[in-house]
């Protein structure tokens, strides 16, 4: 099986001139602006949502301009989600260095995400149609629907798996969607072929939030180069959670509820929950719905040749399954 790191080695080229591209229409603001904005932007994502973006188009036909336009709008729009996200879960540390909000405060961080989303507009409205601009607005109206969803699930122990499935379908799964739309769109796919590698998209991305929320609970902080532990201190309701409370004897169940209640639910506390979801099962019984669903998203290719460029959008698929980070 081809790995993850020869999958992004098919795309190098793709992806350094994403960046070039981010670099230079990122430098012509203002210097504090450029501060702000360029160090959010830094390197030390994994820029998944391009590489889907850039290998689909591979999949299809040619890599064009209209691709590194789009790809370098979805990860503007996929960081200044991120921005955006540490400011509402209090976080200290994304891509191994501190927060926006840390570094500077919550303030110039919504300014700096609000930056971000308008240049990604910006640069859709250069294509000639509106197709790749509605599907971009679209992913991100609902994934801020997805993350308001989420802050009324706080305190819900009594969501169901649907109801959180339901929430990542906003939350996460709709730019990575898009990611793979717009990469076969702008390679010239029928709508056949552009529905399935959506399809891919979308399947990927539920699995890449279950898998984070597993991390977020039983993950190395160091090694994700992000604040973990977050979730349950916060008192959301992710998968494995759901699964304990569903399964779990009454006894545990209602110790867990009065744990999970307490008006000082703190790091040592949480701590304790995530020992009991992990030795209980529930931690694995999650990561094996993420591998189900990354089973579904491989599957979405099955009609395609097998291709270097459909190999490494598995590999992608595969690593998600199993990432550390
Ligand atoms: C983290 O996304 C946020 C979620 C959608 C769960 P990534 O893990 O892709 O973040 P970077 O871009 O690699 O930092
Ligand atoms: C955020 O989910 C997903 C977004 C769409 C931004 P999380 O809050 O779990 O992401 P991390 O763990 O902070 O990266
Ligand atoms: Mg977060
Ligand atoms: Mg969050
Ligand atoms: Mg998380």
């Amino acid at each position: 099986m081809q790995d993850v790191q020869e999958a992004y080695r098919l795309i190098d080229r793709e992806l350094n001139d994403m960046e070039e591209l981010a670099r230079r229409s990122l430098d012509s603001v203002d210097p504090f602006v450029g501060d702000v904005v360029r160090y959010s932007f830094r390197f030390g994502g994994k820029r998944l949502r391009p590489a889907t973006l850039f290998l689909t188009a591979k999949a299809v036909g040619a890599v064009t301009e209209s691709h590194l336009r789009t790809a370098t709008a979805v990860e503007f729009i996929h960081t200044a989600s991120l921005i955006h996200d540490d400011i509402l879960d209090g976080a200290s540390i994304r891509r191994h260095l501190d927060t926006v909000n840390v570094r500077w405060n919550a303030q110039i961080g919504v300014l700096a995400g609000d930056i971000l989303l308008t240049r990604a507009l910006e640069f859709m409205t250069r294509e000639e149609k509106m197709y790749g601009f509605r599907c971009l607005t679209d992913a991100c109206r609902k994934t801020c629907e997805g993350e308001l969803r989420q802050i009324g699930t706080i305190g819900r122990f009594d969501m169901t798996c649907e109801e959180y499935f339901d929430v990542i379908a906003g939350k996460t799964a709709p730019l990575l969607a898009c990611s793979a739309e717009l990469g076969a769109h702008y390679a010239g796919a029928d709508e056949t072929t552009t529905e399935r590698f959506r399809q891919f998209g979308h399947r990927l991305g539920l699995a890449f939030q279950v898998i984070d929320d597993i991390l977020d609970l039983v993950g190395e902080a160091n090694t994700a180069g992000k604040t973990l532990r977050t979730d349950l201190i916060n008192r959301k309701p992710t998968l494995p959670l759901i699964l304990y409370l569903r399964d779990a004897n009454e006894t545990d169940r209602q110790d867990t509820l009065t744990r999970l209640r307490r008006e000082h639910l703190d790091a040592e506390i949480a701590e304790e929950i995530a020992t009991r979801l992990h030795r209980s099962g529930a931690v694995e019984e999650a990561r094996n719905e993420a591998g189900r669903l990354i089973d579904q998203a491989v599957r979405s290719l099955d009609v395609f040749p097998t291709t270097e460029a459909v190999k490494a959008l598995i590999a992608i698929a595969r690593f998600v399954g199993n990432r550390t980070k």
